[in-house]
């Protein structure tokens, strides 16, 4: 039999329940968040035209040239799993006219997104991700508000220690002359930068200051700084940026490299990652920034926009890392019913069930049918009491309470197990 058919595909993984729950602490957490700023949840399609990416996040990005899962439908569409959320949102605003809606429109988001991408530690082919996205302001205190939002979700599930890098990459405006000294630049250095950022010089020249290549490092110390090129408008906005972000108290730092690898931006562009040894490894864990233009290319209104998104993946895998092996409050029992012999395995699935009515959290071992085993799992669980029904007890239809700690047991007809319960817990 091909080994392929009982592994999942290079990159993409099965969740466990640990995956599941934290994916739900962090979806929760950011709805609350999300409902306070009046952020309404928003779910485009998994699939959309290929087109709309190859536009939007732009041709020559890597997301474009080589991470997409395109396909072709029987009808002859050209679709693609998407790669991230903002041209969706982007599309969406225009094809439902959201441009007529009180302005800024505030959406957020939380499912798989799909990059076919090296793997490696933090990097994932189907991944998912939660975003934030404020359409209709060109106001840098949006910038600031999606900010806070990413750090206040961050700190309540667990992530306290952040750091946010921020940097201004311009607009169409004064982005062309940096360009232009940019590319002057690294072009008298060209024989010494990396094959991919040759390629780059020519094609998305701002991604060589994002390079983690030895030499390229070196060369870029020396390079053009944005910082030095922006436009009246672009300054100010940057500034009065970080000026919220000081009012906030937001730890963050100025990175002149921070470009993102996504054509859209404008002005701010920022990464959120953990201020810590494991955060460096797992990467930035919130991306995002300002895409003023991208409605306008995608043929809407124009119409300034600011947002970002978390990868849920790489904040689990901070979280998992630093669990405890104890049971958490939610693996606890109280209560644990225990059973010997056939009678009472009936009887104690019945009893399980009016327990569960009765909203009591009870913990079982059906399945077993040594009376040992089951009670040093109802030990492993923290167990309160056990219930324990045996051969006896079922025939007289009635069932032990054990308190565990001090080994103190109480014969109980089993109609009035829950009411006792409940006056003892
Ligand atoms: P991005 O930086 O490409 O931005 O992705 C956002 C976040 O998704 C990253 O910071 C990272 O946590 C996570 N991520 C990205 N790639 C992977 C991967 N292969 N495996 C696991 N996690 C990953 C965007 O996607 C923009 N759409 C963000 C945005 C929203 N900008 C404005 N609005």
């Amino acid at each position: 039999m091909a080994k392929d058919i009982y592994q999942t595909p290079t990159g993409m993984h099965d969740l466990f329940a640990i995956d599941i729950d934290l994916l739900e602490k962090i979806e929760n957490n950011a709805r609350k968040i999300a409902d306070f700023y009046g952020f309404e949840r928003f779910e485009p399609p998994l699939l959309e035209f290929t087109h709309l990416f190859e536009k939007g996040t732009g041709e020559f990005t890597d997301i474009v040239e080589k991470e997409m899962y395109n396909l072709k439908t029987k009808g002859g569409d050209l679709l693609t799993l998407r790669p991230e959320y903002t041209p969706s949102i982007a599309r969406a605003y225009i094809q439902h006219g959201m441009q007529n809606l009180p302005k800024p429109v505030k959406l957020w988001y939380c499912g798989p997104v799909f990059r076919h991408e090296r793997p490696q530690a933090g990097r994932f082919r189907q991944f998912h991700q939660l975003g934030f996205e404020a359409l209709g302001s060109e106001q840098a205190v949006l910038d600031a508000m999606i900010v806070q939002m990413f750090t206040a979700l961050l700190q309540t599930i667990g992530v306290k220690k952040i750091l946010v890098q921020v940097n201004c990459i311009g607009d169409s405006q004064c982005r062309p002359a940096f360009r232009k000294s940019l590319v002057g630049y690294f072009r008298a250095r060209s024989a010494s930068l990396c094959p991919t950022c040759k390629t780059r010089l020519k094609k998305n020249p701002l991604r060589i200051l994002d390079c983690k290549e030895e030499k390229c490092e070196k060369i870029k110390k020396g390079a053009p700084q944005i910082l030095d090129y922006l436009c009246k408008e672009c300054h100010n906005h940057f500034k009065s940026f970080l000026e919220i972000l000081e009012e906030l108290e937001i730890p963050y730092a100025l990175n002149p490299y921070l470009v993102r690898g996504l054509d859209y931006y404008t002005k701010t562009v920022f990464e959120i990652e953990e201020d810590s040894e494991a955060g460096k490894m797992q990467g930035a864990l919130v991306g995002g920034g300002r895409y003023d233009g991208l409605i306008k290319l995608l043929g809407g209104k124009d119409t300034p926009a600011v947002g970002g998104a978390l990868g849920a993946e790489r904040v689990i895998g901070l979280l998992k890392n630093r669990m405890s092996k104890k049971p958490t409050p939610e693996q606890t029992v109280k209560i644990f019913l225990a059973q010997v012999g056939e009678l009472a395995r009936r009887k104690a699935l019945k009893l399980f069930e009016m327990l569960r009515q009765a909203n009591l959290q009870v913990g079982e071992a059906l399945h077993k049918d040594s009376l040992s085993a089951q009670l040093k799992m109802a030990d492993k669980a923290c167990a309160q009491y056990t219930l324990i029904i045996g051969q006896r007890e079922a025939l007289d239809n009635q069932v032990i309470i054990r308190e565990m700690k001090s080994g103190r047991q109480k014969i109980v007809d089993m109609d009035k197990v829950v009411k006792e319960l409940k006056n003892n817990i």
